[in-house]
């Protein structure tokens, strides 16, 4: 693919698409993370004498309505404070946009547009028109085959891959096509079910596959372990035990589990009242719910983490939003920061964990990426770098 750092941008017109689909609630950003990521591609852009079109989803609104709840207004104010200069939001630009090199204008959120979602080529010829240059750089949106990330490549004069996407490429590269051994992946999370092609995936390329959360309990359950009231597939427990069968998958020993005295309406409430207890895995009783490994796994598991020269990071091992059950998941993270290996994690609960802890300086790579981080791990091609290529071979 072509680089944008390595085109001439002198007052040309760039549109770069980013992921500036942040957590949003009553119009405050809960976190700039993925703001942050995509600045320095804006500043770049400017240094090389472009007039700067930023786009972005956000959320998932109603294709043809404007939805106030879903503007990107915040964004366009976070980043006039950021550049230091005014950040517009162009609510109709379909037909074209006034901006001159060294100013920067923000695009409302492209799903409200017709056509974006189905990647209508109609749509994306008029995102293409708006520009001398298609920019590329949002990772966390190259899974999406849209207006603004697929079709617009196809009918730009240029497309390039912006730095950020670019930087996500390599770090994920690095993670997974030679990683230095031996490679630790975690992958923690509700489901066996949902992060099936993920665990399939790493279990031919990693040597140890550390599963955390109701994954856990699934292969504690495959086994011969009783999970008592934990979240538990228990129709796939022949898929743990191919699994287990085909690389290095180590059990918790030890977890910390609530005792169910009815039914759950509120499962943070429950969780916030619940008294945590340490048991063997042996020993979880028929009213036991899992919530988080135990100290003697932490520990076990923190051991191969040191060991480990490049690590891979899905998913918390508990519910750390609530700290009684959140031990497994903190010294999980300190143990990651410790490490030497090249880090990389990704995914929305692993930002949370890792903001929780405070360890974002000491892991290698932070990906911006959830499902996008996801579909690279399980090797499939990402639609929008798909685009970027055909449109380099042209
Ligand atoms: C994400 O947050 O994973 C991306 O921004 C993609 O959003 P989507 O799942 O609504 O396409």
């Amino acid at each position: 693919v072509i680089a944008m750092t390595e085109l001439d941008l002198t007052a040309k017109r760039v549109l770069i698409r980013e992921d500036l689909n942040v957590p949003m609630k009553a119009g405050v950003i809960r976190s700039d993370a993925r703001l942050q990521a995509a600045l320095p591609t804006i500043q770049q852009a400017l240094k090389q004498g472009a007039a700067v079109l930023v786009c972005s989803h956000l959320g998932r609104p109603v294709e043809g309505e404007f939805n106030e709840e879903l503007s990107l207004a915040p964004v366009a104010a976070w980043l006039s404070d950021k550049l230091g200069q005014a950040v517009p939001l162009l609510r109709d630009y379909l037909d074209g946009v006034d901006v001159a090199p060294g100013q920067v204008v923000l695009l409302e959120n492209v799903r409200f547009n017709i056509g974006e979602k189905k990647n209508a080529d109609a749509l994306a010829q008029r995102y293409a028109a708006l520009c001398d240059v298609f920019v590329m750089d949002a990772f966390g949106t190259a899974h999406r085959a849209e207006g603004s990330t697929h079709g617009v490549a196809k009918f730009a004069a240029m497309a390039a891959a912006g730095p950020l996407l670019a930087a996500e490429l390599d770090a994920l590269g690095q993670a997974l096509d030679m990683p230095a051994r031996p490679m630790a992946a975690i992958v923690a999370g509700s489901k066996v079910s949902t992060k099936l092609d993920v665990l399939t995936s790493l279990s031919g390329l990693c040597d140890q596959l550390i599963v955390g959360g109701g994954i856990a309990n699934t292969f504690l359950a495959a086994a011969g372990y009783p999970v008592g009231k934990s979240l538990c597939e228990h129709e796939l427990l022949d898929t743990a035990r191919a699994i287990a069968a085909k690389v290095s998958v180590p059990l918790p020993t030890d977890v910390v589990v609530a005792e169910v005295t009815g039914p759950i309406e509120d499962f943070m409430a429950f969780v916030q009242a619940a008294t945590p207890v340490v048991k063997l895995v042996a020993d979880v009783g028929a009213n036991d719910m899992i919530l988080d490994v135990g100290p003697q796994t932490a520990a076990h598991f923190a051991e191969l983490l040191k060991a480990a020269n490049t690590i891979l990071w899905n998913g918390p091992v508990g519910v750390f939003e609530v700290d009684a059950f959140g031990e497994g998941t903190r010294t999980l993270s300190l143990a990651i920061a410790e490490s030497s290996a090249f880090s990389i994690a990704g995914g929305g609960d692993t930002l949370a964990a890792i903001d929780k802890y405070d360890v974002a300086e000491r892991v290698s790579y932070i990906s911006t990426g959830g499902g996008a981080f996801l579909e690279f791990v399980e090797g499939k091609e990402l639609p929008a770098v798909a685009a970027l290529k055909a449109a380099a071979a042209k």
